[in-house]
């Protein structure tokens, strides 16, 4: 029986909850939030779906109640506020850090051994600071991100070349922010075919930069973050690691030297399997990109340093 948690029954909580039950990537999904009734009427309708579209994942919903999330393999966290248009992610952190810090120390007293899926913004930090508040080995925390980015950059790049996106291949690591995150244009192939041969550099650095700031253009026209690929990306990440998938996903790890960063969480490939982080993939990196991930784990030191602030 495989079982994950859910916190944050709010847009990407619930998607995420929605895509784990319909996938049947776990046996049982608790969706927990802190809003009166809001998780257990959004469950009561995704198992009202168990009849069309022959789901066998149970999904609960609950208010609060932890005891409900004992022995959960994975635990997803998506409490917290999402971003409003001109609203960067690292402007979250002040009302984020309280929130995601109290639902870990809640989550952990139910499911000691449980694997941590950070999604709550800004993310790179919050990644961090379950690290820091919880001292856990670093392989049971990590935080979402570039699994989202990398889909956005894949599906940049299939519009572009008129393909599908499942045949295209592309990462981003660095951190999870408009002006942090690096699409690796030098990685990326079409059928194993690098797609810097097949668009002009033009078009390659359009995409690039669309890729980059793909939640932002999101959040201006929905008013609010998006859910619907944040939750299937924060998805995928469970199934990998419940299935031991040893997939090979851009994900927020913390760094002990490698890419020449430590103390800090910040998106790299990493290969996830039952133990969560088995293994940081360390990408030979020419001497733009080792600048442009230097640039970026700057930046994620200097969001980490407002934690302390936050955390008063
Ligand atoms: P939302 O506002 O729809 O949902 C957040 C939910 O958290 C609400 O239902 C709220 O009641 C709940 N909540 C707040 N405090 C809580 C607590 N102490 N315990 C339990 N539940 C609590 O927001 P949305 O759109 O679902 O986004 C959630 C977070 O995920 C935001 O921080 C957003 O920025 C982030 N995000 C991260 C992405 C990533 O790639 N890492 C992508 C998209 C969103
Ligand atoms: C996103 O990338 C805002 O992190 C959120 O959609």
């Amino acid at each position: 029986m495989s079982k994950v948690t859910v916190v944050g029954a709010g847009n990407v909580g619930a998607t995420c909850a929605n895509v784990l039950a319909i996938k049947g990537v776990a046996d049982e999904v608790v969706l927990l939030d802190i809003k009166e009734g809001v998780s257990e009427g959004k469950s009561m309708d995704m198992m009202q779906t168990a009849a069309l579209l022959c789901m066998n994942s149970v999904v609960k919903g609950v208010t609060n109640d932890y005891a409900a999330t004992e022995g959960s393999d994975v635990v997803v966290i998506t409490s917290g506020i999402p971003r409003k248009p001109g609203m960067t992610r690292e402007e979250l952190i002040g009302v984020n850090a309280g929130i995601v810090k109290s639902v870990v120390e809640n989550v952990l007293k139910h499911s000691p051994n449980a694997i941590i899926l950070c999604v709550s913004n800004p993310m790179d930090t919050m990644t961090y600071l379950i690290h820091k508040a919880t001292k856990l080995p670093k392989n049971r925390i990590i935080g979402m991100g570039g699994a989202l980015d990398s889909s956005r950059f894949k599906y940049y790049m299939s519009q572009a070349l008129g393909a599908n996106a499942n045949e295209v291949e592309g990462m981003v690591i660095g951190g999870h922010g408009d002006t942090t995150m690096i699409p690796l244009k030098r990685f990326a192939t079409y059928k194993g075919i690098p797609v810097s041969g097949l668009l002009d550099a033009e078009t390659f650095n359009k995409v690039a930069a669309d890729t980059m700031v793909g939640g932002a253009t999101l959040t201006k026209l929905l008013g609010t973050s998006a859910w619907y690929a944040p939750g299937a990306a924060s998805a995928m990440v469970v199934s990998a690691i419940l299935h031991n998938e040893k997939r090979i996903i851009p994900c927020s790890a913390l760094l002990k030297g490698e890419y020449g960063e430590s103390d800090l969480c910040i998106g790299v490939p990493c290969v996830l399997g039952k133990n969560g982080i088995e293994k940081i993939v360390e990408l030979d990196l020419n001497e733009e990109e080792k600048a442009a991930f230097a640039a970026s784990a700057a930046a994620v030191h200097k969001t980490n340093a407002a934690l302390a602030d936050a955390l008063k």
